[in-house]
């Protein structure tokens, strides 16, 4: 971690007061000790350290959630409707849940349309990496597939993660769901894969980091990656934000081998990269 102290004794007693509060205690601990060293000061007090870190948290992981309650009463329904074998009302419970986080809700309108885009059926597709994904795996149970995909599903907050490896359970998705901080100095997305989504999520890892966003993009070795920028902040305002997100994605993408297609489906500025066709493959 350039030019960042390391976490000692008192980081841990901070990190402590950090997670002591219900929203904090879900978000993975090796990721509040990274956003920790990245807002602290010289000479900064202790509970400043606890604040300026629960307000970076609050931006780029908590302010997306809705409550736990509602988000328990909507995987209920999907494990019911999955163990009646019901495709239609499995369907609807993962529409219905997808609404409890932002960016899944923000999607819903034109979900269908950009599936149809970003995995066309008929398409094989033999694993998925979905990075910082919230509840958009939950889009397997509007495609069930027989034989469907490996997914491995990254996402920092505990209790999303949770909740996604309850849904692909019910749904009976090989499936691996982890914490891990995708900002990590090493992390890369591991052995060759057919899909990386990054959905959303690179302006998060910026806001971590600067330039964590463009290292991840470029750690992929993904058949096909499909990276997305919402077109509203949280709060509504949709200034300039396409523009910003085209400009800086074609800067981080620069030299990138394949091909890239750009579509706006919503309110989602979406790029599709797919790489060159390898000889004999
Ligand atoms: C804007 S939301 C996008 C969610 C999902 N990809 C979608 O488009 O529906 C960003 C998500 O990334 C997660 N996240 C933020 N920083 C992360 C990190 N460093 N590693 C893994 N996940 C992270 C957040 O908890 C949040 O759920």
């Amino acid at each position: 971690m350039k030019g960042r102290p390391p976490i000692d004794d008192g980081d841990a007693e901070v990190i402590a007061a950090i997670q002591a509060r219900p929203p904090y205690r879900a978000i993975d601990r090796a990721f509040v000790a990274r956003v920790l060293t990245f807002v602290s000061r010289p000479g900064m007090k202790a509970e400043d350290r606890v604040r300026a870190t629960r307000a970076r948290l609050h931006q780029t992981v908590g302010a997306y959630r809705g409550s736990a309650r509602i988000l328990e009463d909507a995987i209920v329904a999907i494990e019911d409707a999955a163990r009646a074998n019901d495709p239609s009302a499995v369907d609807a419970a993962c529409r219905a849940a997808m609404r409890w986080h932002a960016s899944t809700r923000e999607r819903l309108p034109t979900i269908d349309t950009f599936l149809t885009w970003a995995l066309p059926a008929g398409e094989r597709v033999g694993s998925i990496v979905d990075v910082g994904c919230g509840l958009n795996p939950l889009w397997l149970g509007l495609r069930p597939r027989r034989g469907g995909p490996r997914y491995r599903a990254i996402e920092v907050d505990d209790a999303i993660g949770r909740a996604v490896a309850r849904v692909l359970t019910a749904l009976g998705v090989d499936a691996t769901i982890s914490g891990e901080d995708v900002t990590a100095p090493n992390w890369s997305v591991g052995p060759e894969i057919d899909v990386l989504l990054l959905m959303k999520v690179l302006p998060n890892l910026e806001q971590v980091e600067s330039g964590a966003g463009t290292r991840v993009l470029r750690a992929n070795r993904a058949r096909r990656t499909i990276v997305t920028f919402p077109g509203r902040s949280l709060g509504g305002s949709a200034k300039g934000m396409f523009r910003t997100y085209d400009a800086w994605f074609r800067r981080a993408a620069e030299g990138m081998d394949g091909s890239i297609e750009t579509r706006t489906i919503g309110e989602e500025l979406c790029f599709r990269i797919d790489a060159p066709t390898r000889e004999g493959g």
